[in-house]
């Protein structure tokens, strides 16, 4: 009997996944598995959907830059809430002699079902390796491998099958015969593996092979002189086993896993104008009849209420979006904006921005750490950092919270139904009361108390004939004699009317 994920009742599931290759393809100084689709690690992504089968151990093999593998799984871990195992494969000498190195962090006596596969693999589903355990249950092998048809099988392992179809071995490329060679049928490196016959056969490997490595594939040929049975199960979609070798194999995957998200949140109501210019990460969650323009990134753990529209051209990480809000043309990190709130164009929301129902923050706003109210606006060319601002305020044009004195940063209160003149700078630490007003270009440095209205500066000076003496010659001097001329002449025709 098998539950639903595959796993046969009461066996012992083991997922081991390969990471411990140097991946010198990617010419980086990240190890491979930690490059990055749809906002996760190739490494997240393996083990999220090993995880996914519910294993009763899940190790990850590591070497290669295991100072930066190991602690990020270690983060993977803890976001999945489950226990994971790392072991250390101090030098690659082969899939098989990785493999052991698993095994050697899990009981000695390991019964039940070992789970195989690649953490350079990231589009491998939960769905498929569920349907791997339940063909090897079902048909009662000692291995499984999970094998694909392939127009160019160039540089995999071949399936070689017997005259009735059955599995007889896995050669290697660097091994392979010509009559071999031409097989497209393709070992994608995932299997499911009888743990008592895998454990017996790891022990029997042996390096006389083209590239003198410990292979897991051979594992294959000792079960089957041992009388047990080996089987394929053969994906029909490829991409599913494809791995990541160099940087165009990471975009490419990239775009395809992209491209499998954006068509699932359109099935599931959301429309997307442009699926090639919407990248839309793991993580991100999108209610019915969100609307998403052409040129937009949905980043991290950005979640969008039904009804919002986002973009065009718009960057959202780790932001909320609340129903029936507009995000136009928008740069936005760590933000909350409300329900109806509209958003831009060309504004930045950095993290700590919180903008209430109804609010408003407009073209060329930038704004840090701000909890704007409910159906408060700051329509036009401001920064507005440290700062609370209550209900239904209303920033002027160009206003500038300053927040900052050179050393540290301070908090500025604005109340509720406030409203401030264009070119209003806040001085922080500072507090507006409900209903203050400040006129334009005020410099407030001291508190507001409610209703009054704030001014700075002192009164106009206009120093008469300035520009004639200081700016002689010049256009605005010549300008300004013809309309003061112009002024006399109309002045005296007044003084001569009868
Ligand atoms: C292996 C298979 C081949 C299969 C191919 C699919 C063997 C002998 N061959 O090829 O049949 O078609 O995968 O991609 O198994 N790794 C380690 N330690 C090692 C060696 C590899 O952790 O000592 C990891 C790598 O990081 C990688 C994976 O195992 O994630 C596969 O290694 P790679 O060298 O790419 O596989 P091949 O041996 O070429
Ligand atoms: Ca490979």
């Amino acid at each position: 009997m098998n539950e639903p994920n595959g796993r046969a009742r009461q066996d012992v599931l083991s997922t081991v996944i390969l990471a411990a290759g140097e991946g010198t393809r990617m010419r980086s100084s990240t190890p491979k598995v930690l490059h990055r689709v749809a906002g996760r690690s190739l490494a997240e992504h393996a083990v999220r959907n090993a995880a996914g089968l519910d294993p009763d151990h899940l190790v990850v093999v590591v070497g290669h830059g295991r100072q930066a593998v190991a602690p990020h799984l270690d983060t993977v871990a803890d976001r999945l809430g489950r226990p994971l195992t790392t072991a250390i494969q101090p030098e690659q000498n082969g899939t098989g002699h990785a493999v052991s190195c698993g095994l050697a962090e899990l009981p000695r006596s390991l019964s039940g079902t070992v789970v195989v596969s690649y953490a350079d693999v990231p589009m491998l589903d939960t769905a498929t390796l569920s349907r791997l355990l339940a063909e090897h249950h079902d048909a009662g092998h000692a291995v499984t491998i999970l094998s694909a048809e392939v127009a160019d099988p160039t540089g995999y392992g071949r399936i070689v099958r017997g005259t009735d179809g059955e599995v007889r071995a896995i050669v290697e490329q660097a091994d392979a015969s010509p009559e071999q060679l031409a097989i497209n049928e393709i070992n994608s490196g995932v299997y499911a593996f009888d743990a008592g016959v895998l454990t017996d056969a790891l022990d029997r490997l042996s390096t006389d092979n083209a590239q003198g490595e410990l292979y897991l594939t051979d594992v294959l040929g000792i079960a089957r002189a041992d009388g047990n049975t080996v089987g394929a199960l053969v994906v029909d979609d490829a991409w599913l086993v494809e791995g990541v070798n160099d940087r165009v194999q990471l975009a490419t995957l990239g775009a395809e896993l992209n491209r499998r998200i954006v068509h699932r949140w359109q099935r599931a109501g959301v429309t997307v104008v442009d699926p090639a210019t919407t990248w839309v990460d793991a993580e991100v969650t999108l209610a019915p009849d969100v609307t998403i323009e052409p040129g937009v990134q949905l980043r991290g753990a950005t979640s969008v209420a039904e009804g919002a529209l986002i973009g065009p051209d718009t960057t959202l990480t780790d932001v909320t979006v609340g129903p029936q809000a507009s995000v136009i043309r928008a740069h936005g990190s760590g933000a909350i904006i409300g329900r109806s709130a509209t958003v831009g164009p060309f504004a930045y929301l950095r993290p700590g921005t919180q903008l209430g129902e109804d609010g408003k923050i407009g073209a060329f706003v930038e704004t840090k750490k701000a909890d704007i109210g409910p159906g408060a606006k700051v329509p036009h060319l401001s920064y507005v950092g440290d700062a609370t601002i209550g209900e239904r305020t209303n920033i002027g044009c160009g206003n500038i919270f300053a927040n900052y004195d050179g050393v540290a940063k301070h908090h500025t209160t604005v109340g509720s139904h406030v409203r401030t003149g264009s070119d209003t700078v806040l001085v922080a630490p500072v507090e507006l009361a409900d209903g203050a007003h400040t006129g334009a270009g005020t410099v407030v440095r001291r508190n507001v108390p409610p209703g009054a209205l704030a001014v700075s500066g002192g009164s106009q000076r206009n120093i008469e004939g300035w520009v004639e003496r200081r700016r002689p010659d010049t256009a605005a001097a010549e300008a300004a004699r013809k309309a003061q001329a112009a002024a006399d002449h109309a002045e005296t025709d007044r003084e001569s009317q009868p």
